[in-house]
């Protein structure tokens, strides 16, 4: 459930009408719910709720800083991937020993920011990371706690860009080598090994493939226990699907979700950390466009919107489906006709929905984009110098803009003209 609902036929985001918010900051923006945000961060406690455990927000989903204090004041800890996240998350005022810092590439200068700043846990992904973490906790004179990302060899059953625990995927050690690379660990100066850290991809819909991973998890603490080594965290990562349609298949719920991890480490006395993003986020956003035009083709019609494949990437990118419903209700039966909608990019990719069928649509009505608030904004670029869209939050009947649109003076100063121009 979420709090994008029509009332009194037009689309309300919480109590605030969407147009209300359109003629404020104009077309396209990102419109994120809080009391949708703060439901499914809750889910998640709830779901791990008499185990010691922390659910650290996938940053790299949203990371505008209004949802990241709005998740951190609720409690929430974050998982950040870069330096940059880092930082997010540190002015956004989430404090270090709730962040976790996840990555296969992270640098010397992202470690040291994060050491200094104070940290979790890094969850290292190889050996020349450890190494090199080591150096930098050493050369500070701290210790740095580790997880080591463990690759279990698990098929998530999703998108292939987004599987990442399969042997073939560039993530964290096999776990076959775990306690040879455990032993090293223990071995090494400024570093101090806390637990395990497993992620499996993203956007799955079955409980099965995170089941068979915890279960290597679970068997795997034990054997490194027998090793002498002090598993005392497990990061379960994150990846938990949401339903992008409102007809078709529901993933698990978190509940169920909660219910499997108690079943699969809840026995081992361990602190369990996870990573949601697109749970949380997901259904929390919607990124509202208007149509420019409606364009008859060959034995098609194009409706032409003002977003495009830069602001919202996932549809090219991975033929993603996003629901798209007019913000004005349309009467009940309304006949319905298919649409190729796309954006005024340059390119073919820049289709959101191929033969979709809406109901009547023209130039100058307002859509929206459901289940855009992980991945969207943040993967949004200036591709054919669009400006970056706003990004707007709603909290009962208020809203604000957490995010402004960039002027165009803005964009085109960014560039520096080289003295022999
Ligand atoms: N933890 C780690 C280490 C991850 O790599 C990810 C996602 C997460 C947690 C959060 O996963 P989530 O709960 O959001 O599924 N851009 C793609 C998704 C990429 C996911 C990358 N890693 C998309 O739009 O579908």
């Amino acid at each position: 459930m979420d709090h994008f609902l029509y009332r009194n036929g037009v689309l309300h985001a919480e109590d605030v009408p969407v147009p209300q918010i359109a003629e404020a900051v104009g077309t396209p923006f990102y419109c994120y719910s809080t009391a949708t945000l703060t439901r499914h961060y809750r889910l998640f406690e709830e779901a791990l709720e008499g185990l010691d455990h922390v659910v650290c927000f996938a940053m790299k989903s949203n990371s505008n800083q209004a949802v990241i204090r709005t998740l951190g004041n609720l409690g929430a800890g974050m998982d950040v991937v870069s330096g940059g996240e880092y930082r997010r998350a540190r002015a956004a005022g989430v404090p270090g020993d709730r962040i976790v810092f996840s990555g296969v590439g992270k640098t010397r200068e992202e470690m040291r920011v994060a050491l200094e700043g104070g940290i979790r846990q890094f969850n290292v992904e190889s050996e020349p990371e450890m190494q090199a973490l080591s150096e930098v906790a050493v050369s500070l004179g701290v210790a740095a706690p580790i997880a080591i990302r463990i690759n279990p060899d698990v098929d998530a059953r999703t998108h292939e860009k987004i599987a990442t625990g399969k042997a073939e995927n560039k993530f964290g050690i096999p776990i076959a080598r775990a306690r040879e690379v455990y032993a090293e660990a223990a071995a090494l100066p400024g570093i101090e090994v806390v637990g395990i850290d497993v992620h499996i991809g993203s956007q799955l819909t079955q409980l099965e493939p995170f089941e068979a991973a915890y279960l290597k998890v679970a068997e795997l603490t034990r054997a490194l226990r027998a090793d002498g080594h002090e598993i005392r965290r497990l990061d379960l990562g994150g990846g938990l699907g949401i339903p992008y349609t409102q007809s078709n298949e529901v993933p698990p719920l978190p509940m169920q979700y909660g219910e499997l991890i108690k079943r699969t480490v809840g026995d081992l006395g361990c602190e369990v950390e996870i990573e949601p993003g697109r749970l949380i986020s997901g259904n929390a956003g919607i990124l509202v466009s208007q149509v420019i035009y409606l364009k008859s083709g060959e034995g098609r019609d194009f409706l032409i919107v003002d977003a495009a494949m830069n602001d919202l990437l996932r549809p090219s990118l991975y033929a993603a489906h996003h629901d798209i419903v007019p913000v004005i209700e349309p009467a009940p039966g309304a006949e319905q006709a298919p649409y190729d909608v796309v954006g005024p990019v340059c390119e073919t990719g820049d289709t959101f929905a191929k033969q979709r069928n809406l109901p009547p649509v023209g130039p100058g009505d307002l859509i929206a984009f459901r289940s855009a608030g992980a991945y969207g904004a943040v993967m949004a670029s200036e591709y054919n110098t669009r400006p970056l869209v706003p990004e707007v939050l709603v909290n009962g009947d208020q809203f604000a803009v957490i995010r402004a649109r960039p002027s165009f003076d803005e964009i085109i100063n960014r560039d520096t003209i080289p003295e022999w121009l």
